[in-house]
């Protein structure tokens, strides 16, 4: 292994595969910085150990980026133009995939030319990681936006070990089947000797559409896949709920600077006696017209007093040059201005909005500042909030308010489970959770806190790795 670790451009016996590099950089001129997030956090050991490369596009149109070296992995840019992003990034992965899998809450546009784009990108991936895999070594493709890549990679690489894992939902059968290519992603996917979603239900989901759409025998998650030489080999499909680094947000929790930090956000809201706090990518599946919804009505029917509680609500920008997202902004922040507009005195402010993303220091500080944390997301395949709001509460307290249409609702068990439909049901898990005695936080809070940090993000990469060991080549 080692003899293919020390130069740019050697062959690797790991490689991932995600449409974004785990690095970014807001200008050509600049240097390239390591992006936030567990997934980077939870390869990076990997691929040093093991001389390792990351193929994935470096975030701006037309980048032609030579292959270099970063923090002891290999970094195999793929170029995408502006046309690539409009079509096989905003349209097919993210107005045709993205609403489809999150059960329609926006309604997914299907254009045949988007279609044609994100096959051309696909193979494009494929045809990098081809290119940089090692003989027999093992590649992991991430998400949705590259479901083609395992069977085009199985095409030019027969000898390497293939795995795929969906970070979001895999939809019920009945809205799968809306997809006009609905065969060709299925079979893309099965090119992978195993596929990892992050629920059971995922799963099985997947599997149905497969049985349905494609008449493959299916038994308990392992999948007879015909293949072109008249024979069958099986592909796996199983679910290995992502997580977190949790040690580094207890770490940071601790931390005597970030800590003072929590105590100056409360003063600077002007203390008072309850934070609420949200945070989302700006995004419709988020729920959080549904959250604004509820706190507004308890504001108004005076259940809660303006001078009592502040809810800050952090929406980090996202993808802004697709539609459904310009309008959900402008509905978000009409809510926000409106809600403030009738409950905020001169000195307290109902909601504090901030349309901006911050370090992680400052998120730790921000979740060990909040009393109550809602997670309301219509569907969402895990929500890693809930899970650093947990692994950051290294005093014991706060409650957790989790949307029971989250992957992490099938873990976090003893948060205050809602469904964000359901308006009074939430105004009334609002209020329980302002409410809650303390010794029943601190009780919560333990068993929520032993699942964290029992089950994190290192875990899920080795379970993963693991079962593709397994896989005979
Ligand atoms: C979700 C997806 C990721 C994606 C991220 C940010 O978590 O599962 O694949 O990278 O959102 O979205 P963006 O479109 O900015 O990459």
């Amino acid at each position: 292994m080692s003899a293919h670790t020390d130069r740019a451009g050697a062959k690797a016996d790991v490689v991932v595969v995600s449409n974004r590099l785990p690095v970014d950089r807001s200008d050509p001129e600049d240097e390239w910085r390591r992006s936030p997030g567990g997934l980077v956090a939870a390869l990076e050991p990997v691929l040093q150990s093991t001389g390792g490369a990351w193929v994935g596009w470096p975030g701006q149109p037309d980048a032609e980026v030579a292959p270099f070296r970063f923090d002891g992995m290999e970094l195999v840019p793929v170029a995408l133009s502006a046309e690539d992003i409009e079509l096989y990034y905003e349209g097919f992965s993210n107005d045709t995939v993205w609403p489809l899998y999150h059960d329609v809450i926006s309604p997914p546009a299907f254009h045949r030319e988007w279609w044609d784009a994100y096959v051309r990108v696909n193979e494009r991936f494929a045809r990098a990681a081809a290119s940089v895999a090692a003989p027999d070594a093992t590649v992991w493709v991430q998400d949705y936006q590259l479901q083609l890549v395992p069977q085009l990679l199985r095409e030019l690489r027969p000898d390497v070990v293939i795995g795929y894992f969906h970070h979001i939902p895999f939809p019920a059968y009945g809205i799968y089947a809306q997809l006009p290519w609905r065969r060709q992603v299925l079979s893309g996917l099965l090119g992978a000797d195993v596929i990892g979603f992050q629920r059971v239900a995922d799963a099985g989901n997947f599997a149905r559409a497969v049985r349905r759409q494609l008449g493959y025998e299916t038994k308990a998650g392992a999948i007879r896949v015909p293949t072109e030489d008249g024979g069958v080999r099986t592909a796996v499909a199983k679910a290995y709920p992502i997580s977190i680094d949790a040690a580094a947000y207890d770490e940071l929790a601790r931390r005597p600077d970030v800590q003072a930090r929590a105590r100056e956000i409360r003063a600077s809201l002007g203390d008072p006696a309850t934070v609420l706090f949200g945070v989302d990518r700006l995004d419709y599946t988020k729920g959080i017209g549904h959250r604004l919804k509820a706190y507004g009505e308890l504001l108004a029917d005076d259940r809660l007093d303006v001078e009592d509680v502040t809810l800050v609500q952090v929406a980090s920008p996202s993808r802004e040059r697709v539609a459904a997202y310009m309008q959900l902004r402008d509905e978000i922040e009409l809510t926000v201005g409106r809600i403030n507009g009738d409950h905020d005195t001169v000195g307290h402010t109902a909601i504090r909005y901030l349309h901006h993303s911050y370090p992680r220091e400052e998120m730790v500080a921000l979740y060990l500042a909040a009393d109550v944390m809602l997670v309301t997301a219509l569907r969402d395949g895990m929500n890693l909030v809930a899970k650093e709001y947990v692994a950051s509460r290294v005093d014991g307290r706060g409650v957790l308010v989790l949307s029971e249409f989250t992957g992490a609702a099938d873990e976090l068990t003893q948060a205050i489970r809602v469904n964000p439909h359901d308006i009074e049901g939430l105004k009334d898990a609002i209020m329980t959770a302002i409410e809650m005695p303390e010794d029943e936080q601190r009780r919560r809070m333990r068993a929520l806190r032993r699942r964290v940090r029992d089950h994190d993000v290192a875990d899920w990469s080795r379970s993963f790795l693991g079962d593709l060991d397994s896989v005979t080549r």
